[in-house]
């Protein structure tokens, strides 16, 4: 299983993703919020940009945004493998996947708890990778929503019959009793479960 760490929780990010880039852990998860498709908001990215001049690993960044054309530019300047938006931006989704690929960068969409599975379908043959949510998009730290196992399952049986290869992320409440309901999924982010700890990479063994 690859481990994607979210520091949306941590409280001092630039020592926190210091001591991630000492482990072995396979991304940085960045969570972007807008204040508007969710309540809270991230810091801009003049400052955000700094803070990955703590870290080599490659991100995997999350825009919780409603208009993720305003990001994609800035992100993909950054040592970015995948950027994921969400589909319930509802506007422009086909033009936002192919602006993410312009840059050479993978592209993601992102399905919140109460939005099906097969609301993706017109778009699977375009991404390289699809997000689900298994808490409400917003913050750190809440409880993994149980449904997602199922949602996992019918994304990957979607996957198979249209012959899609695409990844699966997972993202939200997941710890070492919640990974075992993410088994269908190539990728699982964790942030405060990692974070909160002292030892970041025991606690990335416990998640694989
Ligand atoms: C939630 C974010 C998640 C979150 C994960 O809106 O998208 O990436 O930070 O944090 P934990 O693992 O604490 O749920
Ligand atoms: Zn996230």
């Amino acid at each position: 299983m690859l481990v994607s760490a979210s520091f949306l929780s941590s409280n001092n990010p630039p020592e926190d993703l210091k001591k991630l880039n000492e482990t072995d852990v396979d991304y940085i998860h960045v969570d972007i919020m807008d204040g508007k498709f969710v309540k809270n908001k991230t810091m801009p990215f003049s400052e955000m940009k700094n803070i990955y001049k703590f870290t080599d690993k490659r991100l995997d960044v999350h825009l919780m945004v409603e208009q993720p054309e305003k990001y994609i530019p800035l992100y993909a300047e950054l040592n970015t493998e995948y950027i994921t938006f969400h589909l319930e931006t509802e506007d422009n989704i086909e033009e936002n996947i192919n602006l993410i690929k312009k840059y050479g960068i993978k592209a993601g969409l992102a399905i919140k708890p109460n939005t099906e599975v097969k609301e993706l379908l017109p778009y699977l043959p375009l991404l390289d990778l699809i997000l689900v949510m298994s808490v409400e998009p917003g913050m750190g730290g809440q409880k993994f929503i149980e449904e997602t196992t199922k949602k996992l399952e019918e994304l990957r049986e979607l996957l198979k019959e249209y012959n899609i290869d695409a990844v699966i992320n997972v993202d939200g409440g997941i710890n070492s009793e919640t990974k075992s309901k993410c088994n269908l999924s190539d990728i699982i982010v964790a942030g405060s479960y990692i974070v909160n700890a002292d030892n970041f990479q025991e606690r990335i063994d416990s998640l694989r």
